[in-house]
């Protein structure tokens, strides 16, 4: 078992079973049943510290890490990242519905999206969120109609497409010019000129994202300095100073042995070097540096568990048909990634065969694990897959009316439920005729 893919408090015990946050995995299996995701509250609390104490290490100027909401949400994580310190960014009313239930400090939420309908923006500007990060130049020009005659001002970023090539999947990237995402560098003095003439709004910084699952720090620091050259732009043509560089997420993790983790103190020191850098070579003083990981925060410290329900044997391997897949994690289906697994009652046993792991989904595109290899599995087993924190659940469907898995958080040898599993009351609890 390669331990840097599982949560930081795994062990395997004498009899080969599977443990996280002190919790018997197969317990809590059978205790809430399965399709279950476990969260080890301490693999999530490191992974906020790490972040926040390696770019305060390395950058002298102010620092910030937002986690990126749309990994996960529920009210549970909402207050374990605002005891962190971290702020939130949502990208949705219902993001930010659940961020305020959960009592997140508004001050520290920043809001994205390519499509804010009005009524999100209404909701951001009721609820004083700290920043809403302007996309594109109808949202421009919509915010700073709904403002114009407010008292108070609302602190607005600009996000650009900084047309920067990153090494992922497609569906991942976000950086290149024809993104859908951010304001292309040639509409930066469109978007200047409208907020010249909008008293409701306050430019305070410039945002771009990369992409997702990046393992090469090298894009990030071109992007610093094109976000450093707009910066200068935007002084020396409209006369705007900005205070913050906000440099996205995107920070790889490894979900396979084949994969290594991309270090957060190396990441961090070379954003702390290029923008030092990039600041005093353009006369700027130390601006604030925010970065948004959301991947690297929530995925190591989420394990999806399944039962085996059924298998069927062909000439060659053997299919394991659990009780989830692609309802509760659709990334395989949807870019091909790629998971490992353990019987989580003989985590360490010997590898007996290679098999095919089967969603229960009605489409043949829904496997979760591909050509896995595993000491012989029974119906009956208990999967646990690693690394399953990050866009699964917040990604998760009623697909063939299934109902979505609950969620635990482990800590400390004790268990509790975040969030139980939906009913099948809960499936028709919307529709006209339910009553
Ligand atoms: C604007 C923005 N910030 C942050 C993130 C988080 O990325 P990751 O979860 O890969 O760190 C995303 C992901 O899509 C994003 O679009």
């Amino acid at each position: 078992m390669d331990a840097y893919l599982w949560p930081l408090t795994t062990v395997i015990d004498d009899s080969g079973r599977l443990m996280i946050g002190g919790c018997d995995v197969v317990k809590l299996a059978h205790r809430y049943g399965t399709p279950l995701y476990l969260f080890d509250e301490a693999t999530i609390r490191n992974a906020c510290r790490n972040w926040r104490t390696a770019l305060a290490a390395h950058y002298q100027g102010e620092t910030a890490v937002h986690y990126a909401s749309k990994a996960l949400l529920n009210m549970a994580l909402a207050r374990l990242i605002a005891d962190e310190g971290l702020g939130l960014d949502v990208v949705s009313g219902g993001e930010l519905y659940v961020a305020l239930r959960a009592g997140f400090p508004p001050q520290r939420i920043h809001m994205h999206g390519n499509a804010k309908t009005r009524t999100e923006l209404e909701q951001a500007l009721a609820a004083g969120i700290g920043q809403i990060i302007v996309d594109n130049l109808d949202e421009l020009e919509l915010l700073a109609n709904l403002t114009a005659h407010r008292s108070s001002l609302q602190a607005v970023a600009l996000r650009v497409a900084p047309d920067i090539a990153t090494d992922t999947h497609a569906h991942i990237q976000t950086g290149h010019a024809t993104s859908k995402f951010g304001l292309p560098l040639d509409a930066l003095d469109a978007a200047a000129e409208r907020l010249r003439i909008a008293p409701g709004l306050r430019l305070v910084g410039l945002h771009a994202h990369l992409g997702s699952q990046l393992f090469d720090v090298n894009p990030y620091t071109a992007e610093i300095d094109v976000l450093l050259d707009s910066a200068m732009l935007l002084r020396e043509r409209h006369g705007l100073m900005i205070q913050e560089i906000n440099a996205g997420g995107g920070m790889g993790i490894p979900y396979t042995a084949d994969q290594h983790p991309l270090d957060f103190h190396t990441c961090a020191a070379r954003l702390g070097e290029a923008l030092t850098d990039g600041c005093r070579r353009r006369g700027f003083p130390l601006l604030r540096l925010v970065i948004e990981p959301g991947r690297s925060i929530i995925a190591r410290a989420g394990v999806a568990l399944y039962t085996i329900v059924a298998t069927k044997v062909l000439p060659h391997t053997r299919f394991l048909h659990i009780d989830g897949g692609m309802g509760d994690n659709i990334r395989p289906a949807l870019y091909g990634a790629r998971y490992t697994a353990v019987l989580a009652e003989r985590a360490n046993a010997p590898v007996e065969e290679i098999v095919e792991i089967a969603g229960r989904y009605c489409e043949s595109g829904d496997m979760l694990i591909r050509a896995i290899p595993l000491p012989r599995a029974r119906v009956g087993d208990v999967l646990a897959v690693p690394v399953a924190g990050a866009y699964t659940l917040s990604m998760a469907s009623t697909y063939n009316l299934t109902p979505r898995p609950a969620v635990v958080m482990v800590n400390d040898r004790s268990a509790r439920l975040v969030q139980r599993r939906e009913t099948y009351e809960d499936m028709v609890a919307r529709d006209g005729g339910a009553s």
